[in-house]
């Protein structure tokens, strides 16, 4: 596949101003965000400052090795006793060869979307070892990096010591307390690190600024990324359904549902922008480039078999760790062969709408009816008290 042919099999689905819509029908129930709050952002006003040292947020701790108790399994090292990817030196490698991926299939960019001049604010959710995050700092010079997580990894990044970029333990899932907007929220790589994705993506929303937006990458095997000749009869997709079976079990779903657009529309996103990339995995291709990627991105996977089922199956109760490597060894064998193998990479955006947004797509009518029933609201909250 040459670099073109890679630009030309990304698929585009817009639910606004964009040229293709595909707005999936499915939506989780959730009503949008009410329009007339958007500029407000009266979170921010509300929450009271705290003796935390970084006056970022309220709710994390600057990250420390020792205030974290690593869980030691099977010969890998975790962070807590939940979430099912390890944290040691080699997952970071992995994570780090990762984020080179990311950065071929972005032509060198680190995101898909604008990023203001002058003192923007980003937040990396689950930043890993930061590679990202760091990059970002670099590039952005006056941009403001906060790089969350729920684990430390070694060769912290933080020991760059960049002026710009902050690291906080934090757990995405709890209440975000954030006291100043953010310009954009970037999550990546964080399939199954969530039991809930549409209360972290209404979290982001308003920790977006009015016209800030929300980048959501992802490709994880287990939902189905992964295409080559004869899948159907393969090891890999034996392991691909038990991680899946796996990961329902727990609660914490690794499949293609937090990608979805309307995931973004239904809490209030707007624009909201789906691009999926097939990128090759193997040798197999002939573009000197292409050959790179690919070869990149199969180490990534070879590597990633382990860290993505050894916990998981094995909390199960229903594998052992040597059936789980057993498997992973078939599938390894299966995957250095296969000829034509591509991976999917999906990139979600979307941007927290303005007020003058709304105004502009409702009628006066459907306007006048939204500001009585707010009145109405807040009169009856008035009686009430
Ligand atoms: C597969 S790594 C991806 C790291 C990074 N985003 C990247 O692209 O290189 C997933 C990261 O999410 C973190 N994570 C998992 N659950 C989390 C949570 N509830 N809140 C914050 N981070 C979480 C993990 O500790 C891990 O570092």
């Amino acid at each position: 596949m040459s670099g073109d042919n890679l630009r030309s099999r990304e698929h585009e689905v817009r639910d606004d101003d964009g040229p293709v819509i595909e707005i999936e029908p499915e939506s989780n129930g959730e009503e949008a965000e009410s329009p007339l709050e958007e500029e407000t952002s009266p979170e921010y006003s509300s929450i009271s400052e705290s003796d935390d040292e970084d006056s970022t947020s309220i709710s994390t701790r600057s990250f420390q090795k020792d205030t974290i108790e690593d869980v030691f399994e099977n010969g890998r090292r975790y962070c807590n006793e939940t979430y099912f990817m390890p944290n040691d030196e080699a997952e970071q490698t992995r994570l780090n060869i990762a984020h080179q991926i990311y950065l071929i299939v972005l032509d060198g960019e680190l995101t898909r979307v604008p990023i203001p001049r002058g003192r923007t604010r980003v937040l990396d959710i689950g930043t890993g070892p930061g590679d990202w995050a760091v990059e970002m700092g670099e590039r952005y010079p006056d941009a403001e990096i906060v790089a969350t997580d729920i684990s430390v990894f070694d060769i912290g990044p933080n020991s760059l010591g960049l002026p710009n970029v902050s690291f906080q333990l934090d757990d995405a899932e709890a209440e975000w307390t954030y006291h100043e907007p953010f310009d954009l929220i970037h999550l990546r790589s964080l399939s199954g690190a969530f039991r809930d994705w549409g209360s972290v993506y209404r979290q982001a929303f308003h920790h977006l600024r009015p016209g800030g937006y929300i980048e959501v990458i992802d490709a994880d095997t287990a939902a189905d990324v992964i295409n080559f000749p004869n899948i159907q009869n393969s090891y890999f997709s034996i392991l691909v359904a038990a991680m899946q079976s796996a990961a329902e079990e727990t609660g914490f779903p690794r499949n293609q549902g937090h990608l979805r657009p309307a995931l973004l529309t239904s809490v209030g996103f707007t624009a909201v922008n789906s691009t999926d990339i097939t990128i090759p995995v193997g040798v197999w291709p002939d573009d000197p480039r292409q050959k790179t990627l690919g070869k990149m991105a199969l180490i990534s996977i070879l590597e990633g078999l382990e860290s993505w089922s050894l916990r998981q199956l094995t909390d199960t109760g229903n594998w052992t760790a040597e059936e789980v490597r057993a498997l992973c060894d078939k599938v390894k064998g299966e995957l250095v062969k296969a000829t034509g193998m591509t991976a999917r990479v999906r990139i979600l955006t979307g941007r927290r709408p303005y007020a003058h947004d709304f105004r502009r797509g409702r009628s006066d009518d459907e306007m006048l009816e939204e500001v009585l029933a707010r009145l109405q609201l807040r009169e009856s909250k008035r009686d009430e008290s």
